[in-house]
């Protein structure tokens, strides 16, 4: 498979833990340069020291934030072929117990935050024919209770690809997605999930897949990895890394 450059240089949100994690570690594996963001610094501490990896502490719904960030990383970087929009959050709720307020937080990180972080740097990966990554999940495809708006802002990152991608593929740009399946992060804990919930939420989702098992970020990181650094000809795609769970 044909690569864009010979060392690809881009970032990757939500890079201090689960997927976004496992993500960086394989891209840098596989040559490339990151610079990693999240809005929590001692996930970013954590990460492994490396003059090819950089850390930056950015809340991707800071628009100002966003925007001095990625400009002083085209700055520094001088191009930027790729970008993963990772970062997102999880909101386990009936449709009784859900609030405008988490609602409006919900989809402040898991829709306008990919938007803002994409937008910031549309020039540079028009410059790169570059590629955006985005992380929208299983649950953008197939309906499942008790979290509808979590699947809603999903969905909406889901289609957001597709509608990109039309966007900007005459520009050389590829935009695709994956939609992962239940994998055990830190996200069913971060939303506030207790052990036993998370424990039941997960083993209900895997009994009933096709491969019978979670998934792990590892997993994932292989398709995000795939999708940022070859151009193989793909655009527009939402590819499930669910164990058959869309089916
Ligand atoms: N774990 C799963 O089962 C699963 C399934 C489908 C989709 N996903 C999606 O995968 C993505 C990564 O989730 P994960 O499972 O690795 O969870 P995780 O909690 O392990 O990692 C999420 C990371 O995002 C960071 N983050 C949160 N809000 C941020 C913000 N405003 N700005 C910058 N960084 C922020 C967190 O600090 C954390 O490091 C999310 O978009 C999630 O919705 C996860």
């Amino acid at each position: 498979m044909p690569h864009n450059p010979s060392s690809p240089i881009g970032i990757v949100t939500g890079a201090g833990s689960g997927i976004g994690r496992a993500s960086v570690a394989l891209l840098r594996q596989l040559g490339a340069t990151v610079e990693a963001w999240d809005k929590d610094q001692s996930t970013l501490d954590a990460l492994p020291s490396d003059e090819h990896l950089l850390t930056c502490l950015v809340d991707v719904t800071d628009e100002p934030g966003v925007t001095t960030a990625a400009a002083e990383a085209i700055a520094r970087h001088r191009r930027i072929d790729y970008i993963v929009n990772c970062a997102g959050a999880y909101l386990y709720a009936s449709l009784e117990d859900t609030t405008t307020q988490q609602i409006r937080k919900l989809h402040d990180l898991n829709v306008i935050g990919p938007t803002l972080v994409t937008q910031a740097f549309l020039p540079a990966l028009r410059a790169s024919h570059g590629s955006i990554v985005n992380v929208a999940s299983t649950v953008a495809l197939k309906p499942t209770a008790s979290n509808s708006h979590y699947a809603a802002s999903k969905a909406a990152l889901a289609q957001l690809t597709r509608c990109w991608a039309l966007e900007l593929g005459p520009d050389g740009v590829r935009v695709n997605a994956i939609a992962p399946g239940p994998m055990p992060t830190s996200l069913f804990r971060s939303a506030g999930m207790t052990e036993a919930q998370e424990t039941e939420l997960l083993s209900t989702r895997t009994a009933t897949l096709p491969l019978r098992r979670a998934g792990t970020p590892e997993e994932a990181a292989v398709w995000i990895a795939r999708l940022a650094l070859e151009d193989n000809w793909t655009t527009g795609a939402v590819i499930p890394v669910d164990g058959g769970m869309s089916l």
